[in-house]
């Protein structure tokens, strides 16, 4: 049977506003909404205004009450600590219902905000939903940055409440937790009046008298206590959660998520994209802490009443590369969601695929890869490995579900290799010059949406409207710039090349060179410095410095070098992974000084390159090479 793609696609170009309207009929509403799309609301228009609804009801409550109550909605399996533990529906609700009676307790109200900055442990969904279950807007700091980058997250968030843990536990050692969110706290000039802390037997932690509460204890009496918290109605346009990601500065920009829309447009994909059915198994290897996370192991799967998997633990080492095929296997895992470093690792370590032999995945049917460029070779790898179809699909957190897609439950498409396929209802792509003139197809140019974007897209920056426009909707007007470069073919399928700012993508982690920069320039013997993105294998890319000493430093440039490593993983986090500086005499520039990243990147990938006409003084560049070489890359 042919693909129900084109037709789906081309009756939602000819009726969007229809289109959503009756995506939207999958959810429960508290109030319909008076309009499906005002365009004179907000930045670029709003979706669903005057609608009333609550995205904890739409993911829990409503399969509680619709039969689905004793069956699991999540599994917690945790390798890293040998555990696992599983809820049902019914279970799902009374955890969440009691901690967001915790939270109504310690003050906090629809429309504050509450930091979660938690490991890979069930308690890190149950406060997101139980924020979401009485209005109030979550924004999740992932574990691997540092106090600085959590305390630049509260200062902007300003939160009412956190919700943490004792630590994270990584391969090998045990993450303290609360020394980064204390110190955050500290830096930070808001301060939150309450800190929830999930005590973990690995290591446990003080608590600090007056601010900080142990999570067990207070959802245990509020258990004992049978308070349950209701969900309360929220606006369709008010903000589920804000998400920081990397923008050029070490300044993040705060992604907010509207409830309506979000809900609507996860809920159409789980089925229509994905491809799986309500009861089914559906696990996102990936980490909360990520828009990934939020979309695909909390929300999207919850609301279409499957069952997600929230995985602690690394596709190799925890504790082989064994690990993925026996979650599949064990928990019979219809759709996996992982980033293709995740894959990668697996392939390194079990090039012949020895350990899929072991596992009986007949249930497993599909693969879908995004976060990074998936190279072919490891798309075909896993398909001939696994035996079923491998999807690489394109989105960006500002988007929250897929941009681009194989859409399998409307039909598969053929595969390209190297292309994440073709846009999703919703999305009008183009690909513009940087004088804003479309090109011709299989050009590379510019990737952008024709606004508005769809429902569940980021209406606007948190508290920086101005901020928004500027960073994408300025360059070209009528337009969302998604920083993206690429292509698309006669087939209307989209190639991803590369980002055209300076975000670098490593382990599927999106970073910016640019807070890189901004904290390595705090070294007191640095002068200058650059990073760049460089290619690797495992991780995609990883970052590499550049430093210009200060004159009359005499201290030994190696040593410099390991400070300055470990100070962008004192600042950022080890999740920079950041291990490379090299120190060179002088910068490569432009007459008019701006730094040539780009040509210095491809000194380092030994991919061709040629002289800028505008350098300023080429002997540099044979200057850079040359000190790579000293470290062993570009040879
Ligand atoms: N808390 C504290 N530290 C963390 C952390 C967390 N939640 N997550 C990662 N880190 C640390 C790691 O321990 C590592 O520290 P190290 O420098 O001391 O070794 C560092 O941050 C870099 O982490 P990462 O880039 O993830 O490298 P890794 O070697 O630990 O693992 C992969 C590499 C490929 C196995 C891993 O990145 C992976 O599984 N990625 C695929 C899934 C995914 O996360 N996708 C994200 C978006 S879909
Ligand atoms: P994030 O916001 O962390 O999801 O990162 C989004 C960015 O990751 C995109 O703008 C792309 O640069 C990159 N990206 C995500 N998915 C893909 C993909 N399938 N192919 C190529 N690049 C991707």
């Amino acid at each position: 049977m042919g693909s129900r793609y084109h037709d789906v696609y081309e009756g939602w170009r000819s009726a969007p506003e229809r289109f959503w309207a009756d995506a939207a009929n999958e959810i429960d509403w508290f109030k319909s909404w008076d309009k499906v799309f005002d365009p004179d609301m907000g930045v670029y228009g709003r979706w669903f205004v005057g609608a009333e609804c609550n995205a904890c009801f739409n993911a829990i409550d409503r399969h509680v009450e619709g039969g689905r109550a004793d069956q699991l909605a999540l599994i917690h399996d945790s390798p890293i600590t040998g555990t696992q533990r599983k809820f049902t529906y019914a279970e799902l609700k009374r955890e969440v219902a009691a901690l967001a009676a915790v939270l109504l307790d310690r003050g906090v109200r629809k429309g504050d905000r509450v930091i979660i900055y938690m490991p890979m442990v069930a308690e890190a969904a149950f406060a997101m939903l139980a924020c979401a279950r009485i209005g109030a807007i979550h924004s999740v700091v992932f574990g691997g940055f540092a106090a600085r980058e959590l305390a630049t997250r509260i200062d902007d968030a300003k939160p009412v409440a956190i919700i943490s843990a004792s630590c994270g536990i990584e391969p090998g050692r045990v993450v303290p937790y609360k020394p980064l969110l204390d110190g955050a706290i500290d830096m930070a000039k808001s301060k939150p009046a309450t800190c929830i802390i999930l005590q973990r037997p690995e290591l446990e932690c003080d608590l600090v008298p007056g601010r900080d509460i142990d999570y067990a204890e207070a959802v245990s009496s509020a258990k004992a206590d049978g308070r349950e918290a209701p969900c309360v109605p929220v606006a369709a346009t008010d903000p589920l959660y804000v998400l920081y990601t990397s923008g050029t500065t070490g300044q993040p920009k705060g992604v907010v998520r509207d409830t309506g829309g979000h809900i609507v447009a996860l809920k159409w994909s789980m089925k229509n994209q994905f491809g799986v059915d309500p009861g089914e198994v559906y696990w996102a290897a990936s980490d909360v802490g990520w828009v990934v996370g939020h979309s695909y192991i909390v929300y999207a799967p919850l609301l279409h009443g499957c069952t997600t998997i929230l995985f602690e633990g690394k596709p190799v080492g925890t504790p082989d590369a064994g690990t993925f095929w026996r979650v599949i296997s064990e928990h019979k895992v219809a759709a996996l969601f992982t980033a293709p470093t995740a894959f990668r690792a697996i392939k390194g370590q079990d090039p012949q695929g020895e350990f899929v032999r072991k596992y009986d995945l007949s249930g497993f049917r599909t693969l879908f890869l995004a976060g990074e460029r998936a190279d072919p070779e490891t798309i075909k790898w896993a398909e001939r490995l696994l035996g079923v179809p491998v999807i690489d699909h394109w989105w960006q957190t500002e988007t929250g579900s897929p941009i681009t897609n194989n859409p399998v439950g409307l039909g598969m498409l053929p595969v390209k290799y190297g292309s994440p396929s073709v846009p999703m209802p919703g999305y009008d792509v183009r690909i513009l010059s940087d004088e804003g003139h479309p090109v011709e197809r299989g050009k590379l140019g510019n990737v952008v949406v024709k606004l508005p974007l769809p429902p569940g897209c980021l209406p606007t920056l948190w508290n920086a409207d101005q901020r928004f426009r500027e960073a994408y909707l300025e360059e070209f007007p009528g337009y969302y710039k998604t920083a993206d470069a690429g292509y698309v073919d006669d087939d209307g399928y989209l190639f991803i090349m590369a980002r055209t700012d300076d975000i670098i993508n490593v382990a599927g982690h999106r970073l910016s060179t640019g807070g890189m920069e901004e904290v390595i320039a705090e070294h007191p013997d640095v002068a200058e410095c650059a990073v760049i993105g460089m290619a690797d294998e495992l991780k995609g890319q990883v970052p590499c410095g550049f430093v210009v000493l200060n004159a009359g430093v005499s201290r030994d440039p190696a040593e410099i070098e390991k400070e300055v490593v470990a100070l962008v993983r004192e600042k950022i986090g080890p999740v920079a992974a950041y291990r490379l500086t090299v120190t060179v005499k002088r910068l490569p520039k432009t007459r008019s000084g701006k730094i040539l990243r780009g040509t210095m990147q491809k000194i380092a990938d030994k991919e061709e390159w040629s002289m800028p006409a505008t350098i300023d003084d080429p002997a540099i560049l044979d200057e850079i090479g040359v000190a790579l070489k000293a470290k062993g890359i570009g040879i």
